[in-house]
């Protein structure tokens, strides 16, 4: 199946980052979302993301030209889905809210369209069974920021084809991503590994095994990491993080995934993180100090 034209659906962080990429590689985009305010704020982050690439000379002018024009935004979900080859959700992650849009995306879509969902958690076989053609349905997961970050984990549902996943890999690397194929279970490959590792990250924090600088330091420099695993945290969000521990114990009922109290603690506080500006390190101060548990 060849793949001309591409649904976005939600602007936000990762809708906006998936429309940019997939437009840079020459894919026609509709780009939805519900406000229009939202559609103006992805936009304007993707023309942002444009210009820097620019300035790098990673793009020439009339990349970034071609690929603003062949990003179209609309509100309405029927005109953003109606000629699409292939539709890929980056709404909130809220199950009634995605099986709800997948029931009209699927009414609404030609019948051959691929429906692809970049959910970080949600089961594909439970929203694939709300539609008429679970086959044609797959997990797309993309990493954040989608335009700089080189990978997408396919999730293989209990109904998908192999024909689907085939088209999925073939999109994926025409956008410049190395692909790995996982079949359905909760965090995927990726966050299957890093959800029990930052975890651990804490525990270690938790028994006063080492201080937070120090556990940084050493994951840096010892496994050549970016940056620290409570940094990373930090970035993450402290609920998100203690959202899919919990997530992970309801689903695998194995309580080797379960979050340290020093995590759960660090929520009921409201210490989340960069995005409240206290987590592992306090924020208020430049650079950021690291806290003692
Ligand atoms: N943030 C990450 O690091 C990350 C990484 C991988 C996957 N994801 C997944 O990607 C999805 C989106 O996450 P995000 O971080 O971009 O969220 P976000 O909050 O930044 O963006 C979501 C956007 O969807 C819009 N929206 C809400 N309802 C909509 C609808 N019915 N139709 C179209 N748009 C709608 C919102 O207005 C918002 O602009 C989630 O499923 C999340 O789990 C996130």
């Amino acid at each position: 199946m060849d793949i001309k034209k591409i649904a976005v659906l939600g602007a936000g962080q990762m809708g906006n980052g998936i429309a940019h990429v997939c437009a840079q590689s020459g894919y026609e985009v509709k780009m939805r979302d519900i406000e229009q305010q939202f559609l103006d704020k992805g936009l304007a982050t993707i023309k942002g993301n444009l210009d820097r690439m620019l300035k790098k000379s990673k793009i020439t002018q009339v990349d970034a030209d071609a690929t603003l024009r062949r990003i179209k935004c609309v509100l309405d979900l029927k005109e953003a889905v109606k000629d699409a080859d292939l539709v890929i959700e980056a709404i909130p992650e809220i199950v009634k809210l995605k099986l709800d849009t997948w029931k009209d995306v699927d009414a609404a879509a030609p019948a051959s369209a691929i429906l692809a969902s970049n959910t970080s958690s949600i089961s594909i076989t439970q929203m694939a069974a709300v539609t008429k053609r679970p086959q044609k349905f797959i997990g797309m997961h993309f990493f954040n920021p989608v335009p700089v970050m080189g990978l997408v984990e396919i999730i293989k549902g209990q109904a998908t084809d192999d024909a689907t996943v085939d088209v999925i890999k073939a999109v994926a690397t025409k956008v410049g991503k190395q692909t790995v194929v996982v079949k359905e279970a909760p965090g995927f490959a990726v966050n299957r590994l890093l959800v029990p590792a930052l975890n651990e990250a804490v525990f270690a924090i938790q028994e006063g095994i080492t201080t937070v600088e120090d556990m940084d330091l050493a994951i840096k420099l010892g496994l050549n990491w970016p940056m620290g695993p409570l940094t990373l945290l930090d970035f993450v969000g402290l609920d998100t993080a203690l959202y899919i521990a919990d997530y992970f114990v309801d689903e695998f009922k194995d309580s080797k995934y379960r979050a340290p109290a020093l995590l759960r603690k660090m929520v009921r506080a409201g210490w989340l993180g960069r995005k409240s500006g206290r987590g592992f390190y306090d924020y208020s101060t430049n650079p950021p100090k690291p806290g003692r548990f």
